[in-house]
């Protein structure tokens, strides 16, 4: 399958003002058309530096940002804009409707969108993340996951090429993250959405097709799941937590116990063991 890169940097430097450190220190990567990326890093890695310049809140003192293949500058941000969906960490910094439904319409009516056909794509983005039962509902009444899905919601209804979830799912509990990855994964599977997860949860990150690891503004390592995992102890040294079903493998291994691939998921990991006790 040939790759299209989507999104392109091209050593990419940034400096917020009066501040020696560079946010980003000349950053150069694809992300490839209807892929799932994860991009992963410590605290003050530079992640959300590298989404608002995605997104033309900021615009990088050297390099270059490409979307669609159309250069960002100023005069581009509004076209890139519509083809680029962003999603923030507090749900409730992103309500901004009395209801559900208002809460889609909102961004629908600010492009001018027909009636008619507003109410069908706030009907269908809504059904999408499972929320068209709640219509009516208002913000109050709703968990943290219900709002991030109301969000995703609003940003598919807009029908971006590209979305951008960043630390989406970090103030949520257990069942809220599952919801919105489950949301997430649906979106993918439907349609040739690109999707760039932000998050310094690797369990998360593990869920994508590819991750790149970023360190000090600087892109640290990109590779699958299986690869990045399969760096083990360095992941830590970077300040991130690995997966417990990692750990427990590798645990495991350290008993002879071999498995098929570095990165299992939990299930995956009870399924192989499974297997593995009946062959003994
Ligand atoms: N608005 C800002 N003004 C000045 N420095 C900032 C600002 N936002 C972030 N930084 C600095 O830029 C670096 C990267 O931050 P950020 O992109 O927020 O990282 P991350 O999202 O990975 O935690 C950090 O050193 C951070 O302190
Ligand atoms: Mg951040």
């Amino acid at each position: 399958m040939k790759k299209n890169p989507i999104v392109s940097l091209d050593h990419v430097s940034f400096q917020y003002e009066g501040h020696e450190q560079y946010a980003l220190n000349n950053v150069t990567f694809d992300i490839y058309e209807g892929e799932w990326l994860a991009i992963v890093g410590h605290n003050g890695s530079g992640k959300s530096t590298m989404a608002k310049l995605l997104n033309g809140l900021q615009f990088p003192q050297q390099g270059e940002i490409t979307v669609c293949g159309i250069p960002l500058n100023e005069t581009s941000i509004w076209d890139i804009r519509r083809r680029i969906g962003m999603v923030f960490q507090n749900p409730d910094n992103q309500f901004v409707g009395t209801t559900v439904e208002d809460d889609v319409a909102f961004g629908l009516e600010n492009y001018g969108v027909p009636r008619e056909e507003m109410v069908q794509r706030v009907q269908d983005s809504l059904h999408k993340v499972k929320m068209d039962q709640l219509l009516h509902q208002e913000p109050h009444h709703l968990s943290g996951g219900q709002k991030q899905r109301v969000a995703i919601a609003g940003v598919m209804a807009l029908r971006p090429s590209i979305i951008i979830l960043d630390e989406a799912t970090s103030m949520l509990d257990p069942r809220g993250r599952a919801e919105v990855l489950d949301s997430i994964r649906t979106l993918k599977s439907e349609k040739s959405l690109t999707v760039i997860s932000i998050t310094h949860d690797l369990e998360e990150a593990a869920k994508a097709d590819r991750i790149i690891v970023m360190n000090k503004g600087k892109v640290f390592q990109e590779g699958t799941p299986d690869v990045i995992f399969a760096m083990d102890e360095q992941l830590i040294q970077l300040g991130l937590d690995i997966p417990f079903s990692v750990k427990m493998a590798k645990a495991l291994g350290k008993q002879g116990i071999k498995l098929s691939k570095y990165y299992l998921s939990e299930e995956e990991l009870v399924t192989e063991l499974w297997t593995y006790r009946s062959h003994m």
